[in-house]
């Protein structure tokens, strides 16, 4: 009996792991430069990964009714949208939530239509998902001559969409399949440039090969190189095709083999030259001696959230990206986050940047992203899967951060991008109005000041608010959403409420929700804009915080950046 069980893990361990089918339409054009030795995925059993989620939390009736009531509302408010892009902009990339009508910046490849799918299957919206799979199936990724691809947004936004929207139909659809296998065709002629970085947007012609030729960029956006793997990576256990891991596998032993000798050893500049392919290494800093970035912003952002998903998604057979996680939170713990002086000297962290000039001088600033407020439920989910328990208890604090800053103005919505005022001690922190007062104006008298915050608006702690749109982004409610199905603590529930009926209230049009201008007034005006990310992202992360935790657990999903949760090996 040992025997068996014996024969048949190893029977199992010489094939990749959840191979669900032998799907290989062989590539769209040769390569230009095709790699000697395809990298395979790790073929051994998956690890033991430590729990994410918290224990059941017991629930009262009344408490279940609640609930009920709040993910009822979510479903309709996420049907009132789909039904505005359904009759405006059907098949296409965009809604134009006021006016009307559709934009196209996605090579028309209908970005809200694939990227909602998952949204559509969570929320059992079946006949929708089936309509819309239908519509799915009429794209032709390859027949779009002349559109300018944007590697990264069609892969976290497309690829991801269509994989996530496979995974949880539980594999029934196999169109998904074979419309991401071949949208990944496309995508992945990129990756065939002289050293293998990819190229970061690429004009694809089925019927002019030159238009093929691809080349690195000297200045690659961080975020495009490290958001690749977790789709490629997934597309290759489902397709037992190893070589879409090869191509984003090339992309980050680059990034590691670099990552202890940038000019902030442990993170990299948000701006990569990508295309120094005759030295050691085929990334380093742009040419010029520019000042560089260190952020967990914009252009950074996701490269870091993958590295502890791409461990998940490995199922924890490679130390590698533990290492480049461990190596760099840090580095981010010491140089970027901060706590932010408050009315209540509430015990919270912001993630800032530094900025690096060419003679090597760092300087810190406490600017801060909406975008940069993933940060926290990453921090959380690295500490429970790495058992680092000052992980999750500073992702707490970070997630609690974005909290304060969507309570800090009176549409109750973080601004896109602010300064806030740091402490000097994390742990011992008082309120010091001169500070706040110096922090937003450091020359003029206090009755100047006192004039500027309020012609400004300016809530106590901002310093200044660089930009007051805010445009539907998930990354907030993101963070609330680990916090909660990592803790079981209601406080998370609550406070996602809040920002809920703030972003429900301020961005309701007639058609859909609107982007709007600015978050420090009580009425902000609409900017015509929805991105998908507004359904496949945020809509889908508040539905989730008052789901039942056994939906798209995440001890069996991890989510792309883009919300798509895509299964794991266990
Ligand atoms: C790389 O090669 C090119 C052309 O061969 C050369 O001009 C350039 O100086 C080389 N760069 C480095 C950093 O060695
Ligand atoms: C911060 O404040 C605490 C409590 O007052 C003190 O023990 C600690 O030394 C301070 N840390 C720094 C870096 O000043």
């Amino acid at each position: 009996m040992i025997i068996f069980i014996y024969l048949v893990r190893l029977a199992f361990q010489f094939k990749p792991y959840q191979v669900e089918f032998n799907y290989d339409p062989g590539p769209v054009r040769p390569e230009l430069y095709p790699v000697s030795k395809t990298l395979t995925l790790p073929r051994g059993w998956p690890a033991k990964i430590p729990k994410i989620q918290s224990e059941l939390v017991v629930e009262t009736p009344q408490m279940a009714h609640a609930r009920e009531g709040r993910l009822q509302e979510l479903r309709a408010t996420f049907q009132v949208t789909w039904r505005g892009y359904r009759q405006e902009a059907w098949g296409k990339d965009e809604l134009r939530p006021i006016s009307g009508g559709f934009k196209t910046p996605f090579c028309g490849w209908g970005a809200t239509l694939v990227d909602s799918l998952d949204t559509l299957w969570i929320m059992e919206l079946y006949d929708e998902f089936i309509e819309a799979v239908r519509e799915v199936q009429k794209i032709d990724f390859t027949g779009t001559e002349g559109c300018q691809i944007n590697l990264f947004e069609t892969t976290i936004r497309h690829l991801g969409g269509l994989l996530s929207a496979f995974d949880l139909s539980g594999g029934e659809y196999y169109i998904l399949i074979e419309k991401a296998v071949e949208l990944a065709e496309v995508l992945f002629t990129a990756f065939d440039t002289p050293n293998r970085m990819p190229t970061p947007f690429l004009v694809w012609s089925a019927t002019n090969p030159d238009a093929n030729n691809h080349e690195p960029s000297q200045s690659s956006v961080l975020a495009m190189l490290g958001t690749l793997s977790l789709e490629f990576t997934r597309l290759s256990q489902i397709t037992g095709n190893d070589k879409y891991f090869d191509g984003i596998q090339r992309v980050m032993n680059e990034l590691e083999k670099w990552q202890s000798q940038t000019s902030l050893p442990g993170m990299w500049p948000a701006i990569v030259d990508s295309a120094i392919f005759n030295q050691s290494f085929a990334l380093g800093s742009p040419p010029g001696g520019s000042e560089e970035l260190f952020t967990l912003g914009a252009l950074a952002d996701s490269a870091y959230e993958y590295l502890p998903k791409q461990y998940m998604m490995l199922g924890g057979q490679s130390k590698q990206y533990r290492n480049m996680y461990e190596r760099f939170v840090e580095v981010a713990k010491e140089h970027l986050f901060f706590r932010p002086m408050t009315i209540g000297n509430k015990d919270i962290l912001l993630s800032g940047t530094v900025k690096k000039t060419a003679n090597g001088v760092a300087r810190f600033s406490p600017d801060v992203e909406h975008l940069s407020c993933f940060t926290g439920g990453m921090l959380a989910i690295a500490g429970k899967i790495f058992n680092r328990p000052d992980d999750v208890t500073q992702g707490r604090k970070l997630a609690d951060g974005c909290v304060w800053a969507y309570q800090n103005t009176i549409s109750g919505i973080m601004p896109e991008a602010f300064t806030a005022v740091p402490c000097e001690n994390k742990s011992y922190c008082c309120w010091n109005e001169k500070a706040w007062y110096d922090a937003v104006d450091p020359v003029s008298d206090p009755g100047t000041v006192r004039w500027g915050i309020n012609s400004e608006r300016l809530s106590p702690g901002f310093a200044k608010v660089k930009d007051k749109r805010y445009l539907l982004r998930p990354e907030a409610i993101e963070s609330v959403f680990i916090l909660y199905r990592i803790t079981g603590d209601e406080y998370w529930r609550e406070r996602g409420w809040d920002m809920f009926t703030a972003i429900s209230a301020h961005t309701k049009t007639q058609l859909a929700h609107s982007a709007i201008d600015n978050v420090l007034v009580p009425s902000p005006g609409k900017l015509d804009e929805m991105e998908s990310f507004w359904l496949a992202e945020t809509l889908k992360y508040f539905f989730l915080l008052y789901s039942d935790p056994c939906v798209v657990s995440l001890d069996e999903y991890v989510f792309n950046t883009e919300a798509h949760p895509l299964k794991r090996p266990s």
